[in-house]
């Protein structure tokens, strides 16, 4: 028999799920896995209010496929305009878990993002009371500094100044692609934390060229130098619960990404666990797996742990070439390849 590994139910702290027929083509892979999911809040208008979050709950809740148990961590999109009123509001609704910040123009649907960090002092001032946690995107915006380095320099001029400032402010810095990303949360307090992505886990930055140019592995921050991948999967594999899972799931339509200038984003719901799985066993620690995935989020975002369990195995799956998506067709990660451990119905 094929080998078997039965965890946790996991969760996923940084998802995408858009909105509308969007919502409903992709939402039924995450609730298959997972039991929460921190939903980010770029639609277009952002999420802004807590009114708005409420209403997009609803609307996720509404897309669930019948029977599902999967609940919604909904947060805030962080705009020079927010107020401590709003958090507070956001911290007293119960279903509002964070507030992330997008530097205007990173990536998609920033524009509404912050352009200056003094803008906001008084909302980073009421969450670090309130212990409500910022999310951040970590990339600085400025089209003189390579691309490859915008996490580098977002963290020594932005991050490490703020993280000082507010050392009791809960951060996570999402999707980290980088070894001083890595080094960054290690030396910071525990406060401090980190989503990492199963791509990032997987690819490096040859994938975005191999043999040709390829749109479905453009994410932000983009994939980097194979010497980045070893640093994120030693930090994930280290068993220190400052990193934990966050997929970064980022649906596009084909038509969006196989395009002149073309989206970030790589879809990755759709086999989640199963590619973290992949990467854990990659270098002989998938008994470090269940705590990443089902464990140090939940005890980041002060939530109970998971009680039910899924069970994934060792077994090759092909995945389709394409997948509907409110009808136009989304092309998942390891399309019309193989994936190497599958969810056990
Ligand atoms: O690749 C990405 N896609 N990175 C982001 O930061 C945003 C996301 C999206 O919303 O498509
Ligand atoms: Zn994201």
């Amino acid at each position: 028999m094929s080998q078997r590994l039965t965890i946790t139910r996991p969760d996923d702290w940084h998802l995408h799920v858009r909105d509308g027929e969007f919502l409903k083509a992709v939402l039924p892979d995450t609730a298959k896995r997972f039991a929460r999911a921190i939903i980010m809040p770029n639609l277009k208008p952002p999420v802004v209010s807590v009114e708005q979050a409420q209403a997009y709950r609803t609307r996720i809740l509404e897309a669930l496929p019948s029977g599902a148990s999967f609940t919604p961590l909904m947060t805030l999109y962080l705009t020079e305009n927010s107020t401590a009123k709003e958090m507070e509001k956001a911290k007293s609704s119960g279903f509002i878990h964070a507030v992330k910040y997008y530097p205007a123009g990173a990536t998609t649907n920033s524009d509404s993002g912050v352009r200056q960090w003094s803008k906001v002092e008084g909302v980073l001032e009421a969450m670090e009371e309130l212990g409500l946690p910022l999310l951040v995107h970590g990339e600085v915006t400025d089209p003189q500094v390579d691309v490859f380095d915008r996490e580098r320099v977002f963290i020594e001029e932005q991050l490490i100044p703020l993280a000082l400032k507010y050392p009791k402010l809960k951060i996570v810095l999402e999707h980290i692609t980088t070894a001083s990303a890595v080094k960054f949360v290690l030396t910071a307090n525990s406060n401090v934390a980190a989503t990492v992505t199963a791509h990032h886990l997987l690819l490096n930055r040859n994938a975005l060229f191999q043999g040709g140019i390829r749109p479905h592995h453009y994410c932000l921050p983009v994939l980097k130098r194979e010497k980045h991948r070893q640093a994120l999967l030693e930090a994930v594999v280290s068993g220190n619960p400052k990193f934990f899972l966050g997929t970064d799931s980022a649906p596009h339509a084909q038509n969006v990404k196989e395009n002149a200038c073309g989206c970030a984003g790589i879809y990755t719901a759709h086999a989640a666990i199963e590619l973290y799985a992949e990467a854990f066993d990659s270098v002989g620690a998938l008994d470090k797996l269940e705590a990443f995935a089902s464990f140090y989020g939940a005890d980041f975002y002060g939530l109970a742990r998971n009680k039910d369990k899924i069970t994934i195995e060792k077994q090759q799956v092909k995945v389709p070439t394409e997948l509907p998506y409110g009808g136009q067709s989304l092309i998942p990660m390891r399309s019309g390849e193989y994936l190497l451990w599958s969810l056990v119905a």
